[in-house]
């Protein structure tokens, strides 16, 4: 199922082309609710990027814990923020986090109101001619969760299914490559998909693993099937030829992996 998958995957990409970027419009729309501005250290001695003049504007879409989520406070908070709050702080940067719709990330980056995505976003040769991601920090799985009662046991039930899944996302796109756009219900968020799932309107929702388990933990009578729909690897994604900015991430990247310190907020989120 998984090699089927990667072949219809790769052919529609060849035939369709910019997937991703569909659905979402030229103009970004920016969610100010759960805007936040956290303050790195300042290290004089490194370099700040002309660009920005400072300040890393991180684009993200906080409804999928425990990549992102927005506190009582309104910070958008998990593993990408403090992942990019712990590159921020390397290259003596301030780091912005704005809060957007899913598939308003990647314009927003082509557009420049944003620097960089960190948002649990998966590394697809579609996206990767559309922005350059760094270095993978993260594995994801797609899962597919189902009312407790489901006769959907496996990847294969889901033919003739309504699947609910995140507009834009990974998800979708394997949904509606292998089930055909009748079978795929888009929603703005795994949240609101879930909650459809919850109130009978879908059969089965299909997104990450980590949110799912989330989802379920938040709403009764869910379960994940016990079947990988694909594995996934996560980066951060810069605009196109930000050699630059790409090259510093990398660098800083690198050195957060070498000493424990991407593990470690990974651990403080995920704990197996
Ligand atoms: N990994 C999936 C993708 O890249 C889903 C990511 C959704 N992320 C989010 N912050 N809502 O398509």
């Amino acid at each position: 199922m998984k090699k089927k998958l990667a072949a219809l995957l790769a052919m529609s990409m060849l035939l369709t082309g910019a997937l991703a970027g569909c659905g979402g419009s030229d103009e970004p729309a920016q969610d100010d609710t759960a805007e936040n501005t956290q303050s790195a250290t300042q290290d004089e001695s490194a370099e700040s990027t002309e660009t920005t003049g400072g300040t890393l504007r991180m684009g993200t879409n906080a409804t999928f814990p425990p990549y992102e989520t927005v506190d009582d406070n309104n910070n958008v908070v998990g593993i990408d923020a403090d992942i990019a709050q712990a590159v921020a702080d390397k290259l003596g940067m301030d780091l912005q986090i704005i809060n957007m719709e899913f598939d308003s990330l990647i314009p927003a980056l082509s557009a420049d109101q944003i620097d960089i995505v960190l948002a649990g976003m998966t590394v697809t040769p579609e996206r990767e001619e559309q922005v350059d991601f760094t270095e993978s920090y993260a594995t994801g799985i797609q899962s597919i969760i189902v009312p407790e009662d489901s006769t959907i046991a496996s990847v294969d039930d889901l033919a003739d299914k309504k699947v609910g899944v995140q507009t834009g996302t990974t998800g979708d796109i394997y949904c509606t490559d292998d089930l055909g756009e009748d079978h795929v219900q888009r929603f703005e968020s795994g949240v609101v998909a879930t909650q459809a799932l919850v109130n009978g309107q879908i059969d089965a929702v299909v997104i990450d693993n980590e949110p799912a388990k989330a989802y379920v933990e938040a709403n009764s009578g869910l379960k994940i099937l016990d079947t990988e729909y694909a594995v996934e690897d996560y980066a951060a994604a810069v605009k196109k030829g930000n050699t630059e900015l790409l090259d510093q991430i990398n660098g800083a990247l690198e050195e957060l992996k070498a000493d424990g310190t991407i593990d470690e907020i990974i651990a403080n989120y995920i704990h197996e």
